[in-house]
């Protein structure tokens, strides 16, 4: 069984990550880890937190001569901003007074309210800090790991952005990994060069107003074999997985799967995927509105999946709330703060799924060692071609 759970608050000494379950014998450096950290970091529209961040991996357990040896992957990446914050978050207290940093104007669209009320806290700040997206860091290191054992397979796991704010990427006909490979190159993450420099528009426009921007990310996968996931329990679904795992991304919204929300207004004739068949390529379709997955399997097409996220809720400009001790009407707090996270939501999105199908994969071809799940594989890969 394959796992993982993250540690440690937004302003705490460090970030932790433990991965359960990884075969022994998957070739995996810090520095793979930190290229997706990096790529978290990045996008425009992040605040200043992430210019302090230098987010570097470092193995704590499970991995010896860069390779896994089938034990929990335990992963570290200190937090820089610790610095600045020793007296407020030290966890042996007592924390004085003038240095608290407490945070009572609890903010509309933040885990403040909800969070002080559940766990008896008198101070936001108690949940902010593990509610804050800082924890994404531990999941995209975790996820990297995944995505290393995806590759061995020639799954490729590609993350962009479609929207922010009103702008759109205009439809594309490039190959997932053209759609990958000028989503690199642009500040936003998007492979349409022309939606970026609206999209920069977009975001410098909601920042002069002490504004936020949301958008949607695009996760496309390729490499999948057909069987992924299963028909038959609930919580076997493949698109369920994902959804799950794609909703648990602070500030998802929504979550489609090929045409998603689009197919409800159309005919059926108009979004199931014609079958046929080649002696070489075996069953293959002419479209893919399913976006890969049917029946909570993958059916061997493309894999696709959207996430809507919602705009960011500290606002420069902020909203009307009630302060948690006094209860009297006041401003909502501003904690630094990015407009607009929708790039950074591309990558962690792309850990998200990339863990899901490790998981399903690791359930189909399971083995202790990476061998013996290429061996598993590879028995699967001749009896879907002899089929
Ligand atoms: C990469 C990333 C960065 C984020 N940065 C901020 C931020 O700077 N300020 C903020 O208020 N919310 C930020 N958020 C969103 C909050 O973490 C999120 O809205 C909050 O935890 C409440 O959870 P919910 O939106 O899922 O209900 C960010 C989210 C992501 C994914």
């Amino acid at each position: 069984m394959l796992r993982y759970l993250t540690a440690g608050e937004s302003h705490g000494p460090a970030l932790v990550a433990t991965v359960d379950g990884l075969p022994a014998g998957l070739k995996v450096t810090a520095a793979y880890i930190n290229r997706h950290l990096t790529r978290r970091r990045q996008g425009y529209g992040r605040g200043g937190r992430m210019r302090i961040e230098r987010d570097q991996a470092r193995f704590l357990g499970g991995v010896r001569g860069g390779e896994t040896l089938g034990g929990p992957v335990a992963i570290l990446i200190e937090n820089r901003d610790w610095n600045n914050w020793r007296a407020a978050m030290d966890p042996e207290g007592p924390v004085p007074e003038e240095q608290a940093r407490r945070v009572t104007r609890v903010r509309p669209g933040h885990a403040d309210l909800a969070g002080a009320l559940k766990y008896d806290r008198h101070d936001a700040r108690d949940i902010l800090e593990r509610a804050s997206a800082r924890e994404t860091a531990g999941r995209v290191a975790a996820g990297a790991l995944t995505l290393r054992l995806l590759e061995e397979f020639g799954v490729q796991v590609i993350g962009h952005v479609l929207s922010i704010g009103t702008v759109r990427a205009e439809p594309s006909r490039l190959t997932p990994p053209e759609v990958g490979g000028q989503a690199e190159l642009s500040p936003v993450r998007c492979s349409d060069a022309k939606a970026t420099a609206a999209m920069v528009k977009e975001i410098d426009e909601a920042r002069r107003m002490g504004d936020s921007v949301g958008g949607v990310v695009e996760v496309l996968v390729t490499g999948l074999p057909p069987g992924l996931g299963s028909h038959v329990q609930w919580d076997r679904k493949l698109d369920a997985r994902l959804a799950a795992a794609l909703m648990s991304i602070q500030a998802v919204k929504g979550v489609e799967v090929g045409l998603g929300f689009e197919a409800a207004s159309r005919r059926g004739s108009a979004v199931h995927d014609e079958i046929f068949y080649h002696p070489e390529r075996g069953f293959y379709r002419s479209s893919n509105n399913a976006g890969g997955i049917e029946g909570g399997m993958s059916n061997g097409e493309p894999l696709t999946v959207r996430a809507a996220v919602k705009p960011i809720a500290t606002l420069y400009h902020p909203l009307q709330t009630v302060d948690l001790v006094s209860k009297a009407a006041l401003q909502a707090s501003v904690e630094r703060s990015d407009i607009c996270a929708v790039p950074a939501v591309a990558v962690i999105a792309e850990a998200a799924v990339a863990f899901v199908l490790a998981e399903a994969w690791l359930e189909k071809f399971g083995g202790d060692s990476l061998a013996e799940v290429r061996r598993n594989h590879q028995g699967y890969v001749e009896q879907v071609r002899a089929f």
